[in-house]
């Protein structure tokens, strides 16, 4: 190993040293890179300057850059970059998504048939106090999970609605999609445990804000065996919590954790540029998504 590293936590978040991601990375470098996201999940870079080009092109040495349906969070310059902001332009409208609002645990493109489970997150303006970010890893929260929880949810599958963390959004531009947003968006769902493909080891696949419910199971208690898996998982030896410094950038592999932000002062000012990339299926553990049936004809 010729990286420069540090861990954050037990077994989540890493950070590397000494990186300018601004410049063109040595193949060795490169593959070192790789192996850490696929191990720890969470990687923190601190202290980069990165236009949206550069921004890019880092995030595709690690996944394949996707475009996300949020077209209307999109950069105007670069379609691929994600702006999240509570910042408004000339004209008063938000610049970007998410605004100033408290975000609970989630895996970003959760409510996808077939998520792009790659993420990195990049601060260029941060608020005084608040936003700040926090990841669990749901690799260690499987393997504590109580006997009688495991066997509860292995060979179950959740149901994913984009409408149901819509609805939770707390700005009305965010609630609304498009109708193309939404064609591509149908009710979806994820095997709740699934296995790494290189190590076997198991890690949960949820999403606090988007769960409707388990499938072949009555909503009641789906969504009470959920409220006690969240419960469980949840807890702060998990997670990994991040303070943001102007600079950072932070990677992390929603396939095995869940992340949730604070909210903040709405007069100050908060920027955000943000990449999803599409994760390799031989080295990461990637949701297994299939259409929700409709409840008609489905037994009881
Ligand atoms: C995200 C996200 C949290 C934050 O980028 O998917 O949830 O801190 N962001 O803005
Ligand atoms: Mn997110």
């Amino acid at each position: 190993m010729t990286l420069d590293t540090r861990l954050l936590h037990p077994t989540l978040a890493c950070e590397v040293l000494g990186l300018a991601l601004w410049q063109r990375q040595p193949e060795q470098t490169i593959a070192e890179l790789r192996a850490l996201f696929a191990r720890h999940g969470v990687v923190v870079f601190r202290r980069q300057a990165l236009s949206e080009a550069e921004l890019s092109e880092f995030c595709g040495l690690l996944g394949t850059v996707e475009r996300t349906v949020r077209s209307d969070w999109a950069s105007p310059t670069m379609p691929e970059v994600t702006v999240l902001s509570n910042l408004k332009d000339g004209l008063g409208r938000p610049i970007g998504g998410l605004g100033d609002g408290e975000l609970q645990w989630h895996s970003d493109q959760s409510y996808m048939l077939e998520p792009a489970t790659g993420a990195a997150l990049y601060a260029l303006e941060l608020p005084p106090a608040g936003g700040e970010t926090f990841w669990v890893d749901l690799r260690a929260a499987y393997a504590a999970l109580p006997r009688q929880l495991r066997n509860a949810v292995n060979g179950k599958r959740g149901i994913f609605d984009y409408a149901r963390r819509l609805a939770g959004y707390g700005r009305e531009s965010d609630q609304k999609i498009s109708e193309e947003a939404a064609r591509q968006t149908p009710p979806v769902t994820h095997a709740l445990v699934r296995a790494h493909p290189e190590t076997g080891e198991r890690s949960l696949y949820l999403d606090s804000t988007t769960t409707t419910g388990i499938d072949y199971m009555d909503t009641t208690s789906g969504l009470a065996l959920l409220d006690q898996v969240y419960a469980s998982v949840t807890r702060d030896e998990f997670v990994y919590a991040h303070e943001w410094q102007v600079g950072d950038l932070v990677l992390w592999d929603n396939g095995f954790t869940m992340h949730r932000r604070t909210a903040f002062d709405p007069g100050a000012r908060r920027l955000m540029k943000r990449m999803t990339m599409r994760l390799d299926k031989y080295c990461h553990v990637l949701p297994d998504g299939r259409l929700a049936q409709s409840e008609v004809g489905m037994p009881i």
